[in-house]
């Protein structure tokens, strides 16, 4: 196993009517700027609960942060902060609200361009962000239990990460039955991006990290098994709260700690979202499939122990084996709805060189547990995705 040091301040509360006892973490006398997306919070009465809960203090509200949010957006809520002297935050919503809530606890305190400050350099001169909260309504990124957002900025179709550690939500509300309203394609885009978390702290090499791969896979079997009944059932409680824990669990930091981490997978979807509009998801469900293929011999151990301990592949030679678990994988997409090739989404051949293009100059030459997935690499891993 490797070194690591691991830290998550997070507070979770879990459970039905849970936003209910937010209360109790948020300064009496805080100033709140409640932030959420279209109307989604509004409409199915999480925005209300939110409010009720605050009580007496002073709330304003920020709605129409987008999916992939952006910047441009995110800065009009900052100097709504500014002009009104407000002091704490909610987010309210799926990943992107709660990674727009990060950027933003970050930009109120940055001296000149933020998307230079925050993005560029990734935050590393800032020494303060605004405390703030999350009410989580759409289990995904695992936004709600870690340090990392992702913004874009439209006008240049860039979608850029950062980490910090000073945007660790205070607490986020997980409340499993935010899940019933959901349509098909979020829940599907959920699972997906919760599967391909997992995978890209798993699927690398052995360290000998036992139970950090016994968690990843623990994961990994749970997703597979709720993933085609939650879609059928989306009001069931005992698959909603399987699902959102498991989300949350596939990228808070614990099954990252001590091992290798592989996410090209992400780099390259980002850029595919960025350029073509994709949800984040289904760039992944994209990409994974031919990132397992592509990088067969780099990941032949944990690719044979991930065959026989998530999809019980014992038989065949190692490639029959391997072929195999990557088939289920995508078969695993395909059957939450989510497709897999770039011509499903009416891309091609011709849409890499631009994909590549970005990558180069968002830096992302050397992506991979190996940091061995150059451009040309990425670009076959693209090309296998067609
Ligand atoms: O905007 P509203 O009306 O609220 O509708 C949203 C949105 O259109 C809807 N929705 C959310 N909760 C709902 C609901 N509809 C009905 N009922 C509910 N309970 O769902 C749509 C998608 O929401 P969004 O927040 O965009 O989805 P997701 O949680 O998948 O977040 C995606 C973003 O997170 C980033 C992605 O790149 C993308 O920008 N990621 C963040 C990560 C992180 N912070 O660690 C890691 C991830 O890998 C990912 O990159
Ligand atoms: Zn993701």
């Amino acid at each position: 196993m490797n070194n690591f040091n691991f830290y998550n301040p997070t507070r979770i509360l879990f459970g039905e009517n849970k936003i209910a006892e937010m209360t109790n973490f948020i300064p009496q006398d805080a100033r709140v700027l409640v932030l959420f997306g279209g109307e989604s919070a509004r409409k199915h009465g999480t925005l209300g609960e939110v409010i009720t809960s605050l009580g007496d203090r002073y709330v304003e509200e920020f709605g129409g942060i987008e999916a992939n949010p952006s910047y441009s957006t995110l800065m009009k809520a900052v100097q709504q902060i500014k002009d009104n002297k407000l002091d704490y935050l909610i987010g309210v919503g799926g990943g992107s609200v709660i990674d727009g809530v990060k950027f933003i606890s970050l930009a109120v305190s940055c001296k000149g361009d933020a998307w230079q400050e925050i993005l560029v350099d990734k935050a590393k001169g800032i020494t303060q962000a605004l405390p703030f909260g999350a009410v989580l309504t759409l289990p995904a990124t695992g936004s709600e239990m870690n340090s990392n957002s992702v913004v874009t900025r439209y006008e240049t179709r860039e979608k850029m990460a950062f980490s910090s550690q000073l945007v660790y939500p205070q607490f986020s509300v997980l409340d499993p039955t935010k899940v019933s309203t959901l349509p098909p394609r979020q829940i599907a885009n959920g699972i997906v991006d919760a599967f391909t978390h997992t995978m890209e702290q798993y699927l690398t090499y052995p360290v000998n990290a036992r139970v950090q791969d016994r968690f990843a896979e623990g994961l990994l079997t749970t997703l597979v098994e709720i993933g085609p009944a939650i879609l059928k059932d989306p009001t069931n409680y005992e698959l909603q709260a399987n699902f959102m824990w498991t989300a949350t669990l596939a990228l808070n930091g614990l099954i990252g700690a001590g091992v290798p981490q592989d996410w090209a997978t992400h780099m390259i979807g980002h850029e595919l979202t960025a350029l073509h509009g994709l949800d984040h998801a289904q760039t992944l469900a994209i990409i994974l499939p031919s990132v397992m293929s592509e990088q067969r011999e780099q990941k032949h151990d944990k690719l044979i122990q991930y065959a026989e301990r998530v999809w019980n592949i014992t038989e065949g030679d190692d490639d029959t084996r391997i072929d195999l678990a990557i088939a289920k994988t995508r078969d695993f997409f395909e059957q939450m709805g989510v497709r897999t090739h770039l011509k499903d989404y009416q891309l091609g051949l011709a849409d890499i060189p631009q994909m590549i293009k970005q990558l180069g100059e968002h830096g992302l030459t050397q992506l991979g547990e190996h940091s061995d997935i150059d451009l040309a690499k990425s670009t076959k891993i693209l090309e296998a995705s067609v």
